[in-house]
């Protein structure tokens, strides 16, 4: 293999024999990784092809996963990345995070962002959310009773209820959520051309843009508007309170506004991307872990015995069936990860999944066992870019799939559990629909 020393990563045509990502999970569990990417994490770090010819890494480890997540000499800035998996209309890199958009930040940008949310979601206020997240499951589950005896839980539990909350969260109308559950949707969807998603994500700016403008008119109590008139936790602008001056500032004369810190373009932005990143992976989290119960008598009938162990139950769900995945780094520098030399340049693809499933770090990994203490995973990321939303996801959790097994003691799949469709080309793994069914078979 050559190294080009122009970007300091390995050329493509050099080392064909390499593998590419899996993804397929056709065979075997639905909520087990493709069999070929287990085959392939028997070394915790090793070289990848990526979709247009790159050669990068693939980090299967756990403890090496952790450190790669952990590391400043591992970027997340989404121009330097190749995409591991070849994406309709994709050249196999991307552009630059548009502006809010702090997944794919380095510090200081990202830190500046970071400091200004981190705050806004700390364990006291998501917890102070419980009692809305108890009436809004409640209000679903009473309209499910009602047109049952069957469902799709999709449809009737796992997508409304995260919804309902980040919209009251955010402050933006439920009413609205045919504009842009969809966007966030094929956001999301890996098997849409790249420019359709573009504009899926471009149509959500707008949409949570309008919405800006409203807050900063006419404040409600509500996190938008709360961003829109302060601006920073400490209540400057956000430039001073992270010590840097660096970030996305407006052009001077460019005529968008500035208030208390944050652009108007800042601001749609970083809503945007609360609304993507707290939509689509919690409810897939319900959805999918809702599923894996079911399948899993034993484990069901346990959480049903004893609400104590609802928190264990979402670590174990979390760990177990790792809906967001894979998560991208570029390496800035050389860096030595479980002693193999990462380069300069080369794109490295951590697996969730595969990190989760470490045997080193959980024994019998490929068992859901909701007693097991599964901290630790990785399914929330870790380090700098670790989910900034991930408390709130937990109470969401431990609050309505207990409610749901509650409320419908004889709750069972009303088809084959190989006949519930998977959403195998979204970044978001999880199930389209969920068919349910209760009361007497
Ligand atoms: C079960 C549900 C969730 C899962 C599995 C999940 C997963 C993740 C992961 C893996 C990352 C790290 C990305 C990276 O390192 O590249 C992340 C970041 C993030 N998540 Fe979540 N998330 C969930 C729920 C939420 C919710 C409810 C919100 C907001 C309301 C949210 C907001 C964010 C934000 C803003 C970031 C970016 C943090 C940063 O870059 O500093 N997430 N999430």
């Amino acid at each position: 293999m050559v190294y080009d020393p122009a970007t300091g990563s390995a050329t493509a045509d050099e080392a064909p024999g390499l593998p590419v990502l899996p993804t397929d999970r056709h065979t075997g569990c639905p909520f087990d990784p493709p069999a070929a990417l287990t085959a392939l994490s028997d070394r915790p770090v090793r070289l990848l092809r990526y979709a247009d010819g790159h050669v990068g890494r693939l980090v299967t480890g756990h403890a090496a996963a952790r450190a790669v997540l952990a590391d400043p000499r591992f970027s997340s800035r989404y121009e330097l990345l190749h995409l591991p998996m070849a994406m309709e209309g994709a050249r196999g890199k991307l552009p630059q995070a548009p502006v809010g958009d702090i997944i794919g930040l380095d510090a200081p940008e990202h830190t500046r962002y970071r400091r200004l949310l981190a705050g806004r979601f700390t364990v006291r206020r998501m917890r102070q959310l419980a009692g809305r997240i108890e009436r809004f499951t409640a209000d679903c589950l009473d309209a499910m009773e009602q047109a049952g005896p069957t469902a799709d839980l999709v449809e009737a539990f796992a997508r409304p209820v995260p919804t309902l909350v980040i919209c009251e969260l955010l402050g933006v109308p439920y009413a609205d959520r045919g504009r842009f559950l969809g966007l966030v949707e094929v956001i999301f969807d890996q098997a849409a051309d790249a420019g359709v998603r573009d504009e899926a994500y471009a149509g959500l700016l707008r949409y949570v843009g309008e919405l800006v403008l409203a807050k900063r008119a006419d404040p409600t109590d509500d996190l938008l508007s709360d961003l829109a008139a302060r601006g920073s936790a400490s209540g400057s602008a956000p430039g001073s309170a992270s010590g840097s001056a660096s970030g996305p500032a407006p052009e001077p004369g460019s005529g968008d506004r500035v208030v208390s810190g944050l652009t108007d373009e800042e601001l749609a932005g970083i809503g945007g991307l609360l609304l993507a990143a707290g939509l689509d992976t919690t409810a897939n989290m319900l959805g999918l872990g809702a599923f894996a119960l079911l399948a899993n008598p034993g484990q069901l009938d346990a959480l049903r015995a004893d609400p104590d162990l609802a928190g264990p139950a979402a670590e174990e769900l979390l760990r177990y069936l790792s809906v967001a995945d894979p998560l991208l780094r570029s390496a800035l520098e050389d860096v030595e990860v479980a002693g193999e030399l990462i380069r300069a340049g080369e794109t490295v693809t951590v697996s969730v999944q595969a990190a989760n499933r470490d045997p080193r770090r959980f024994p019998g990994p490929d068992r859901l066992d909701i007693r097991r203490r599964a901290t630790g995973h990785l399914s929330f990321g870790h380090g700098p870019h670790q989910c900034l939303g991930q408390q709130l996801a937990r109470v969401e959790m431990t609050v309505a799939l207990p409610a749901l097994l509650a409320r419908f003691p004889s709750l069972r799949l009303a088809v084959p559990p190989e006949e519930v469709p998977l959403r195998e080309r979204s970044s978001i793994y999880g199930v389209v629909s969920l068919p349910v069914a209760w009361g007497e078979e």
